[in-house]
This record gives C-alpha cells, structure tokens and sequence, in this order.
C-alpha cells in the first residue's frame, strides 16, 4: 500500500512546481476557520489542480494549497466521513511533508466536554485519544520515511505548547476525542468521553497528527470549541451555529497563528 501512496505523493508535489526556499510551517485550517488564509501573501493552488489530490466530496468546497514565504496554508480539509479512505485524509499531510515542512499547526472546530469551556474559546490540544477505529500507518512501513512502531507519546510537541503559552498564557490545555462521525454524540457517548478523560470532541485531526508525528513534524493542535458537546448544555447541534461560532473565534485564532508563525520563523 505505501509503495503506491508514495507514488501519489510524488505525483501531488510534481505538479506543484516549487522553487526553491519553501516554508518550514504549514496551518491546516479547520471548519468555518479559514479566514486565517487572508493574512498571507502567497500562490493560492487549488486541490484539484494538484495530481492526486483526494476529490472533494462538498461541491464548491474544493480548497487550496496557499503558500507563503513563511507558510504552507491547507484551507479546506479531507474528512473520513465523507468517505474517503484514510490514505486520503493523510494524503496533505504526506505532501507538506514531501515539501520539506517541519513544523505543522493544525485547527478544528470542537465540541467542548470540561464544563469549564465556552463556546468560542480557544484550547490548545494537550493529547489525544483516537476512536476512529483507524490508523493511517497500517501497511508495509517505507522505513526511510519513519519507524514501524512510532512513539506518540508528545505528538503534541511540548516545545511548541510552550511557544504558545508565551503568546497567551490563560489559554486551556485539553484532551481532544477523535470520532469518525459525522452523527454528533449522543449525551452517553460524551458522558463516556468525560470518563475516559477527554476534554474535547471531533471530527478531525487525530489520523492527521499520527501522520505528521510518524514523519518527524512538532505539531501544535488549536481547538476552538463551538459549542458544548451533547449533553454538557441542554442546546440541541447544529451545524451552522458550529461554523457560526467558528467565524466568531477567527479573529483571536489568526492573532495567536500569526504570532506562532512569527516565533517559528526566527
Ligand atoms: N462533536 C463532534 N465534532 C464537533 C463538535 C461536537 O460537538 N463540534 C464541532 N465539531
């Protein structure tokens, strides 16, 4: 399997054309939190004219590849549950990689479990528990590109949580939940969470970061928490007051990324 995924790889980083000189850093950017993009200066290359890239499944939602001196923006994400393999949801991960990037800060929208969260605040992802029932290292392993059995257990790099503890030092820290989706949690699911130590709940973001740890990235993983998860408030989800609250969030999320950004140029 890995042999072919390299070959798509490969595939994807020809038909980008890069000169020289690119971006140790890359953003992915999570639901309804794209407006960070903007903030840069750079050659905006859409998904789809980049060979191999997974097809989107929302039309009208296919995405870009921005890529700026200091960084490489994925705006627009590939979710498992819109059904595509995991090979796909890691497949922007495996081309930052290829790319040369090193340093990966990647944002979602998150429902939130500890109670002392609000809807619209920013949390810095401590740790995580991966209940998609998936890995995307299953597979021979292509040893040049990491070990068989890699350790995970600061996938979240401490030096990076502490860069961004400088910028803002109230910030939470939290334990994110990845679930397949896309049905939000039942109250006994989150209840289940809670107990299990999750402070966060999502979509999104747990494969990826397996990814980019196996492949020598530091990573910092920003949540914004759009609503209470199910359960925790009486309010019923949905997903525009999810991509609403999101919007609201941006402006402090781009303020802290643009900060990072900064530190991990110097
Ligand atoms: N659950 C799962 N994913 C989410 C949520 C949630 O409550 N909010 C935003 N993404």
């Amino acid at each position: 399997m890995l042999r072919d995924f390299n070959k798509r790889i490969e595939n994807g980083f020809f038909s980008l054309k890069l000169q020289n000189n690119s971006p140790k850093t890359a953003i992915i950017l999570g639901s309804g939190l794209s407006g960070v993009k903007d903030s840069f200066i750079g050659e905006e290359i859409p998904f789809s004219k980049i060979n191999d890239f997974p097809a989107p499944t929302v039309k009208g939602h296919s995405g870009v590849l921005k890529i700026s001196d200091k960084v490489a923006i994925c705006a627009g994400r590939i979710h498992y549950y819109e059904g595509h393999s995991i090979d796909d949801v890691v497949f922007p991960i495996f081309l930052l990689s290829r790319i040369g990037i090193k340093n990966l800060i990647i944002t979602n929208a998150a429902g939130g479990i500890n109670s002392s969260y609000k809807s619209g605040e920013l949390v810095l992802i401590s740790d995580h528990i991966n209940l998609t029932g998936c890995n995307p290292l299953i597979g021979i392993n292509d040893d040049s590109l990491g070990p068989r059995f890699p350790d995970m257990s600061e996938c979240y790099t401490k030096e990076l949580i502490d860069k961004a503890l400088k910028i803002k030092p109230d910030i939470k820290q939290g334990v994110y939940a990845g679930l397949k989706g896309p049905s939000y949690e039942t109250p006994a699911e989150v209840k289940m969470l809670k107990t299990l130590g999750a402070d966060l709940v999502g979509m999104s973001t747990v494969n990826e970061v397996i990814a980019a740890s196996y492949l020598g990235m530091k990573v910092i993983g920003i949540s914004c928490v759009t609503n209470l998860a199910a359960g925790i408030s009486d309010k019923k989800l949905d997903h525009g007051e999810v991509v609403e609250a999101g919007k609201k969030a941006e402006k402090e999320l781009t303020s802290l990324i643009l900060k990072l950004i900064d530190i991990l140029s110097e």
